[in-house]
This record gives C-alpha cells, sequence and structure tokens, in this order.
C-alpha cells in the first residue's frame, strides 16, 4: 500500500471522503445527452466564487461611508495595484451572474426540468434567483454614485407603497428619512456578508437535491428508469467525472473568453454593466433626469411602470411587479404537460414559451427607455402575455398534442 492510499485510508475512517467523491463524480451518473445549455449550471457556480475572491480583496480597500465611498471605488480604480482589474471583473461579473442564470432558467423551461421529481430543485433556484436580486441590488449602492443613490431611492419608495405600515417600513429599510450613511452602512453589511451565506446556503441545497434525483436531460426522460440488471448503472448514464468535468472545463474556458473580451475592452459595455451617471458622486440635491435599473432588473421595472396607478398609490404595480416572481415558485404545478421537454411538446406549448421569451426581452427593452405612452402600451401589452404564460398554463399545456417520447434518450 502506498503512502497516498494509507493516508487516504486513514482520512476515509474518520471522514466520508472518497464516499463523497464517488457519490458525486466519479459514481454520480449524468445523462449522457447533455448539451450546451447544460453548460450554465457550473458557470453560475464559477461566477459565485469570482464575485466572492473579488468582492474581498473590494472589501481590502472600499470604505462604507458615505463621506468616503466614491472617492474609496475611484481610489481602487486608479492607486491599488490591480485593482482596476478586481472592480471590473466584479462589476462584470455581477451582470454575466444575470447571463448566465437566465440562460440557466431559460433550459429549465424548455426542458421542463423543474417538474416531478425536480420541484425543490426549481423553488431553490426561484429562491437564488430571489437572492441574487437583492445582492445585486445592495451591491449597486456602495460606490455612492449618482444612480446608486437614486436608484436605491427609487426601490426604497415602493415599500412605502404598501398600505399602512408603508412608511414606517421604508423607514425601517433605510435606517432613515432619505437614503443615508446609516443606508450605506446596512446595505453594506448585507452585500458583503449576509446575502453571500444566504446564496451558498442555497446553492448547497440546490445542489444536494439535485444529485438526490439526478439530472434531468434535453429528452426530459428519466434515465433512472432504464438500469442495468446487474450494476444497476443507468443504462444511458455516464460517470460525471471525467466526462463532465471536462465538457465543462470547455465551457468555462470559452465564457472566460467572452468575460475577458468585457473586462479588458468594454468594462461599461456600453452603459449597460455601469452606467455613465454612476461616475458622478452621490447629491441628494440633483435627481438624474433619467432613473433606470441596470438591465437585469428592468423586465420587472416594466412590469411596475405598466400598472396605472391606483388612488395615486403606486401599490398596484408593485403587486403585480412581486407576483411575476411569485408565480414562478408555482411553475412545477401549473405544467399539466404530458411530456417535459420541448422535443416532444405540442405547438402550443412552443408558441406560448417563444411569446414569453420576446415579452420577457421586450419588458427589458422598454423597462430601460423613459415612460412614454405608447412604450407603457407596449409594456402592458408584454406583462398581460407575461402572466398569461404563467396563468393559462394548467389549460394550455393539457389541451397540448404532444409527440410521443422515446424510450432512451437520444441525441
Ligand atoms: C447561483 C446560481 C445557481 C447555481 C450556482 C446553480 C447551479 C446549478 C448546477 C451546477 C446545476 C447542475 C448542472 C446543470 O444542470 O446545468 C443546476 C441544475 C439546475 N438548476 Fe441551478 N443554479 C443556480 C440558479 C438556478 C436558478 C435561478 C434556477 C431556476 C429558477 C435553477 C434551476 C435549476 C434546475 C431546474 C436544475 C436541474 C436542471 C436539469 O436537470 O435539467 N438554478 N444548477
Amino acid at each position: 500500500m502506498s503512502a497516498l492510499q494509507k493516508m487516504m485510508g486513514w482520512i476515509d475512517d474518520r471522514f466520508p471522503l472518497t464516499a463523497t467523491y464517488k457519490a458525486h463524480l466519479s459514481e454520480y451518473y449524468a445523462p449522457k445527452n447533455f448539451n450546451f445549455w447544460y453548460f450554465f449550471g457550473s458557470l453560475a457556480l464559477l461566477v459565485l466564487v469570482m464575485q466572492i475572491v473579488t468582492g474581498i480583496f473590494l472589501t481590502m480597500n472600499y470604505k462604507p461611508d458615505s463621506e468616503l465611498a466614491f472617492a474609496s471605488v475611484e481610489y481602487i480604480m486608479r492607486d491599488v495595484d490591480w485593482g482596476w482589474l478586481i472592480r471590473y471583473m466584479h462589476s462584470t461579473g455581477a451582470s454575466m451572474f444575470f447571463v448566465v442564470v437566465y440562460l440557466h432558467m431559460f433550459r429549465g423551461l424548455m426542458y421542463g426540468s423543474y417538474r416531478k421529481p425536480r420541484e425543490l430543485i426549481w423553488i431553490f433556484g426561484v429562491l437564488i434567483y430571489l437572492a441574487l436580486m437583492a445582492e445585486a441590488f445592495l451591491g449597486y449602492l456602495l460606490p455612492w454614485g449618482q444612480m446608486s443613490f437614486w436608484g436605491a431611492q427609487v426601490i426604497v419608495n415602493l415599500f412605502a407603497a404598501v398600505p399602512f405600515i408603508g412608511d414606517d417600513l421604508s423607514i425601517w429599510i433605510r435606517g432613515d428619512y432619505v437614503i443615508s450613511d446609516a443606508t450605506l452602512n446596512r446595505f453594506f453589511a448585507f452585500h458583503v456578508i449576509a446575502l453571500p451565506l444566504v446564496l451558498i446556503a442555497l446553492v448547497a441545497v440546490h445542489l444536494v437535491a439535485l444529485h438526490e434525483v439526478g439530472s434531468n436531460n434535453p429528452d426530459g426522460i428519466e434515465i433512472k428508469k432504464k438500469k442495468d440488471p446487474v450494476t444497476h448503472i443507468p443504462l444511458d448514464g455516464i460517470p460525471f467525472h471525467p466526462y463532465y468535468t471536462v465538457k465543462d472545463i470547455v465551457g468555462v474556458i470559452v465564457f472566460l473568453m467572452v468575460f475577458s473580451a468585457i473586462v479588458f475592452f468594454g468594462p461599461e459595455m456600453g452603459g449597460y454593466f455601469l452606467e455613465a451617471n454612476n461616475f458622478i458622486p452621490a447629491d441628494p440635491l440633483k435627481t438624474p433626469p433619467h432613473i433606470a435599473p441596470l438591465w437585469y432588473f428592468t423586465p420587472f421595472y416594466a412590469i411596475l411602470r405598466a400598472v396605472p396607478p391606483m388612488f395615486g398609490s403606486q401599490f398596484p404595480g408593485v403587486v403585480a411587479m412581486g407576483m411575476s416572481i411569485v408565480l414562478m415558485f408555482f411553475l412545477p404545478w401549473l405544467d399539466r404537460g404530458k411530456v417535459k421537454s420541448i422535443r416532444y411538446r405540442g405547438p402550443i406549448y412552443k408558441i406560448m414559451l417563444a411569446l414569453f421569451i420576446v415579452s420577457f426581452v421586450g419588458l427589458g427593452y422598454l423597462g430601460l427607455l423613459p415612460s412614454t405612452p405608447v412604450a407603457t402600451m407596449f409594456a402592458q401589452g408584454f406583462s398581460v402575455i407575461y402572466f398569461l404564460f404563467f396563468l393559462l398554463m394548467p389549460w394550455y399545456t393539457s389541451i397540448d398534442k404532444t409527440k410521443p417520447e422515446p424510450e432512451r434518450v437520444t441525441g
């Protein structure tokens, strides 16, 4: 027995190292037909790690103080060794996190990955999405630029629209009557420690739930139903390591090429990743003419603005915006389709999914624009489609003409 084997034996007697490695990597059998869309889970993990590491280094030089915050970010950009790189990696990482997560969620919609037995994977996913939105929103206040300040002002004011408790609620969130140093301090605390902990915990349970039931695949059929009678290994399964570790590395390399191109050649991405107005220090006395959130929030912002105020209160819009996310939790029970994957669905689901994506992207675009009567009309139309995709789902998925699923996974 080699020294290494002896050491492994010693560890395994005290800690399930080899057993964990086998259960989750070398003897975890994943469907052999994963395609392009299966890159985004591992990429989301990569971005999460990058955000945490770059975040730690930013925190070393950032000052969570309304008098110093803006200048400390400029100091990071100009004077800290490689500070510009760390900051641009973190700001690009925030947007790329959403790019990756949106594609990851879209994969779930295409292949019915939220359906039984993966409901909890999906629910943990929606919770991750909510935590990610909170994390991005809180982080955006920290540079204390004009958009940081006024963006936070607009969003926290939405809580003031809640009947009866609204005013107290928004003061409680801010810790003051306006966005102030107290707000910056608490947002900093939540951004650097509370929400990252929540995110890590949610990602952990997301993966535990995934490994409990096993991955879905582009055919939407269960590989565990067809096992080798002797080895009990799914006939269409291959060990995650080395096959998918190697495949995922290809995704990582391509992703890092795109990521580096943005960081080095266009970190502001024409104002979509970093807004020009945020290079101006926060000025509580000067409201910018046009306040829009960053691109990943704009679909929901457009829904908010599409709903007209009632009795002068924005509350109905706030409720619609909240509902647009809450509905996602119910997806596993709204879908009554006989098959999971888009490959075997009928035309109605395909059309509804296409309309949903067009509406979501359309809302995202409209949310970036100043609100005009025409834009509002389009936003209202898209919002209706967005909601109908969910609300009519039990009906259209049950009447849709599906194709028969194959017995074994195809290519
Ligand atoms: C930090 C964010 C996230 C991370 C790190 C993450 C990680 C992963 C990983 C590594 C996988 C397995 C590989 C793959 O199928 O691509 C996975 C699967 C899955 N994730 Fe996520 N995820 C995240 C967010 C989300 C969100 C926001 C949702 C949905 C709302 C979601 C829903 C799912 C589903 C349904 C599966 C199973 C897919 C299948 O088997 O076809 N995830 N996730």
